[in-house]
């Protein structure tokens, strides 16, 4: 009989303790007053995406070249949306078996559920725009949506390279290291999404990027909250490795933040002029894209916000000369290395 099937009940009063980590604590525990709040936040602020006013989208309003560059939009932030569900659930999983407390367990399914409906989003958005549930099979009916398309092959090549990567690196380290660079993304998203919502003509998308910014805002008030616990009594090799994350996810979140950087996304040369383009038609059909300098303000503000937590905990911040940031050289990112999430 292996030790696995042994029995004890007949012969001990209590079973012997259960071998860790296992997958689930059986407590409640509750030690960090802010995580319940923003749970609590969560709760409320839940909103379903079927329910936002879709009747007042009428695609056909659009000609081909507008819809598929307003779809191209959609492909490009569900690059990152659609792999940040079974990342945060991959997270989710690791919180129970830690044996995390409560709230940390609730806030990280908040993240994942919040994640899926930002996924849906995209999905919805971009199927109702090309009358096709993916941009990758899709038809194109012009030729800045050919070119686009290609772009949207691309994209998603790279974004599912550091899938295993990420998969390795969730045992290893702590959620502090985990998700380091997760705030530096959260707080830009929350900013991009809140522009982009004042900016939207069509109510769906106004609606729709207003609830994506503030579920942005709340992860970002989770992750800061995780570091304000942890950092204090961080180790100094897992300062070392944040300070690496924070470049790779500073490489890795530009492509939809900012503009991807030659030096970690593979891409054809003509992939920034596409994308542009695309971005020029959508703005002249009333959807608001914040413009290149925006978004360099907007990114560098994060990177800002981010350097003075690091700042206070004694971790090197990373030199990020594309948004004039002067710090430590982090060279040799690799795909196989880095924890990127969003
Ligand atoms: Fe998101
Ligand atoms: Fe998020």
């Amino acid at each position: 009989m292996s030790a696995g099937h042994e029995k004890f009940a007949h012969r001990m009063e209590l079973p012997p303790a259960t071998a860790q980590p296992n997958i689930f604590p059986l407590s409640w525990e509750s030690h960090t007053r802010r995580l319940e709040e923003i749970w609590a936040a969560a709760q409320r602020e839940y909103w379903d995406p079927a329910k936002l006013p879709w009747n007042s989208f009428d695609p056909s309003r659009y000609s081909w070249e507008e819809r598929e560059a307003i779809a191209y939009w959609w492909t490009l932030l569900s690059v990152f949306d659609a792999s940040a569900p079974p990342v945060f659930a991959q997270a989710l999983v690791k919180t129970y078996e830690v044996h995390e407390e409560d709230p940390v367990r609730k806030c990280f399914f908040s993240v994942t559920r919040d994640e899926q409906n930002h996924e849906a989003f995209c999905g919805m958005a971009i199927s109702r725009l090309l009358e096709h549930p993916s941009p990758l099979t899709y038809k194109p009916r012009t030729e800045l949506g050919h070119k686009a398309q290609k772009n949207a092959h691309w994209l998603y090549y790279n974004g599912g390279r550091y899938w295993n990567g990420y998969k390795q690196a969730v045992p290893r380290y702590s959620l502090a290291v985990l998700f380091s660079a997760f705030l530096m993304g959260e707080i830009a998203a929350a900013t991009v999404f809140k522009q982009m919502s004042a900016g939207a003509a069509e109510p769906l998308f106004r609606e729709a990027f207003r609830n994506v910014g503030r579920d942005e805002g709340r992860h970002m008030a989770i992750c800061l909250t995780l570091m304000e616990r942890d950092y204090p009594r961080l180790e100094t090799t897992d300062k070392a490795t944040i300070t690496k994350q924070i470049r790779a996810g500073y490489l890795f979140l530009s492509a939809v933040l900012f503009e991807p950087p030659q030096e970690f996304w593979d891409l054809p040369d003509d992939f920034i002029a596409v994308q542009r383009a695309c971005e020029d038609v959508a703005r002249n059909a009333g959807f608001f894209i914040p413009t290149y300098d925006q978004k360099k303000h907007n990114w560098r503000e994060a990177i800002l916000n981010l350097k003075g937590v690091l700042d206070r905990y004694g971790i090197p911040f990373p030199a990020i000369p594309e948004v004039e940031i002067s710090g430590q050289e982090v060279r040799e990112i690799d795909m196989e290395s880095i924890i990127p999430v969003f």
